[in-house]
């Protein structure tokens, strides 16, 4: 009779079931873990430095399992052996922000949390797509990059999917429209100075700008580039299920070679007229990675406050230790 204490590691997956890894099993990794889970199409594997956590989190999702209708297949690890072989490698570890601190109080610690558990993982799995969720964002991409050796499109960020869909929520409330049918970009870095382009912005194809004031739309915008904090000031830490939920979507758009274009955090290499810094953009992901970066027409304003945004992310970039 099998041993009913072990769990997963038993648990014999279906040929051509995809794996992802989730280090993190904190607040936004156990939300993309599950997320993922649920799509039931990939194994999850979900690692943490603390004892018995992961090990418990799995655990939890894989009895949700039959309620939920996914197969249970997470296993929670302190370790990387369960990694091996993984398609994507998500890293959410590391240090979320307390009120009053900014993304980019964060780097140095983060930075070496980040290297570290980025080295471990891609020996494992050399040929995964690494998509950093760990803050301050676009300098943690530029640590994994830098530490995993890989190619610019299989090395990038979520943050933009999240950004966005904070702008098309308030959006969708201003105008009594379906959050669905709002189509909205956010670029730039992840931190306060983001660009909302109101430009690439409508709700059912009718621009914004013949929807709503000027003056409602400016302080959407502002709502929107301050939207972590608004979370942090009421939760004490940083948000995780809208989070959680947008890893799961750049997951899916990867692992079934959906192709979407989503605002994602990616080296740039003169697009945009800026060069050699992972910065948020709409970029086409598919089984490759980033397959393309999509370079939208903006007005000159937008540009001027993109080049501002960038000099923040470089900044931040600077004060890494591999800078
Ligand atoms: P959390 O504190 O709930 O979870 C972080 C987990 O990382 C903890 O369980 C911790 O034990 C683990 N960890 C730390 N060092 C580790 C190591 N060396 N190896 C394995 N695990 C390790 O934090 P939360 O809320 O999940 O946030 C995680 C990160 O994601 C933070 O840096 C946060 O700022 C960032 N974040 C980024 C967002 C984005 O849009 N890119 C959105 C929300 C959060």
């Amino acid at each position: 009779m099998a041993d009913l204490q072990k769990g997963y590691h038993d648990f014999k997956a279906p040929a051509g079931r995809k794996k992802v890894t989730v280090i993190g099993a904190g607040n936004v990794g156990t939300t993309a873990a599950q997320e993922i889970a649920r799509r039931d199409y990939a194994d999850v594997v979900l690692v943490d430095i603390i004892e018995n956590l992961p090990q418990g989190k799995a655990l939890d999702l894989n009895e949700a399992a039959p309620v939920l209708g996914y197969e249970p297949a997470i296993t929670g690890t302190n370790g990387y052996e369960e990694t091996a072989g993984s398609d994507v490698i998500v890293v959410t570890s590391g240090k979320p922000r307390s009120p009053g601190m900014s993304r980019d109080d964060l780097v140095t610690t983060n930075e070496n949390i980040v290297g570290a558990v980025t080295g471990a993982a891609v020996a494992e799995s050399p040929e995964a797509i690494v998509v950093v969720v760990t803050n301050p964002l676009d300098a943690m991409c530029h640590v994994a990059k830098h530490t995993s050796g890989f190619g610019k499109e299989r090395v990038f960020g979520m943050a933009g999917i999240l950004d966005t869909a904070r702008f098309r929520a308030f959006i969708a409330w201003e105008t009594g429209a379906s959050a669905k049918d709002v189509q909205a970009m956010v670029l730039g870095g992840h931190g306060d100075q983001m660009v909302p382009v109101v430009s690439a912005t409508s709700v059912g194809g009718v621009p914004l700008s013949q929807l709503v004031s000027a003056e409602r739309i400016e302080a959407m915008v502002e709502r929107t580039r301050k939207g972590g904090g608004e979370v942090v000031n009421l939760l004490g830490t940083s948000a995780w299920y809208a989070p959680g939920a947008a890893v799961a979507q750049m997951v899916d758009s990867i692992l079934l070679d959906q192709k979407r274009v989503l605002p994602c955090t990616a080296l740039l290499e003169g697009e945009y007229g800026i060069d050699g810094l992972y910065m948020g953009v709409p970029v086409k992901l598919g089984s490759r990675g980033v397959e393309e970066i999509v370079e939208l027409e903006l007005t000159d304003e937008e540009q001027a406050a993109l080049a501002e945004s960038a000099g923040a992310v470089r900044e931040v970039v600077g004060v890494l230790a591999l800078a």
